[in-house]
């Protein structure tokens, strides 16, 4: 399983606040501080999902996952610029807006955690499940959950936001098929938004996917160790020269 040292969960959660605090301003920043407050302790050790091939099912994955999206779409906002989409009829501030709340139902409700530690060692062994779903929340799809706790901390949000974070599962979620399969000129989606962040959502997952598959961090990890070892060794014989030569 993936892990990341307690100075890596903390330094992306201070990459995140940062990103909060460059992008937003006024009383709707001062808002998404107390949410962030709020769920500080728990959205730091939040995991993307519950079994280790989807993405990111390991403590600090969610704000991981979150930052992965936020630079994605960023990026991918530029390459359909580029190539030219029009992307003026929105801006990067709702895009960013959307992208940092399109998963945030994962967290969980005020009180209970989403994902909870799977206590059956066969099933996180054998099928990967390292979390399992908290039978304690009443049941909500995690985008309902994430429009849900911005309405109770009383975080607004534009049409276009609404529209990226509702539909960044794309047709993976049976209820935008509306959105995105509509054959009638009008019913056509008004931006590219959700296309953007839609995109970037496959590209974080796929890549966190990835990332785990290839057990980039255990070489990582093995390296690391590698290293400290070898230091250790080199200490060890500037000793022994010492010891032979003297300073
Ligand atoms: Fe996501």
């Amino acid at each position: 399983m993936k892990e990341l040292t307690p100075e890596q969960i903390q330094e992306n959660w201070s990459k995140l606040r940062n990103i909060i605090s460059d992008t937003f301003a006024g009383e709707r920043l001062e808002k998404m501080n107390k949410m962030y407050d709020y769920f500080e302790e728990r959205m730091c050790l939040a995991p993307a999902s519950g079994k280790e091939h989807f993405h990111n099912a390991h403590p600090g994955g969610y704000v991981e996952h979150v930052l992965h999206i936020v630079d994605f779409a960023e990026q991918l906002w530029d390459v359909w610029g580029r190539n030219g989409a029009t992307i003026d009829n929105f801006d990067k501030e709702e895009l960013i807006f959307a992208a940092l709340h399109h998963d945030l139902g994962k967290v969980g409700d005020l009180s209970e955690d989403n994902y909870i530690h799977n206590d059956s060692d066969w099933h996180r062994k054998n099928q990967g499940m390292i979390y399992k779903h908290n039978p304690k929340l009443q049941y909500m799809t995690v985008t309902d959950r994430a429009c849900w706790l911005l309405q109770h901390f009383g975080i607004n949000m534009s049409e276009n936001e609404y529209i990226g974070l509702r539909l960044t599962d794309g047709l993976y979620e049976e209820a935008n098929k509306t959105y995105y399969m509509n054959w009638s000129k009008d019913n056509q989606l008004a931006t590219n938004i959700a296309y953007i962040l839609h995109q970037a959502d496959m590209m974080a997952s796929k890549i966190e996917y990835d990332e785990w598959a290839r057990g980039d961090h255990d070489i990582k990890v093995e390296k690391e160790e590698e290293v400290k070892k070898k230091s250790q060794q080199s200490a060890a014989a500037n000793q022994a020269f010492k010891d032979l030569f003297g300073e």
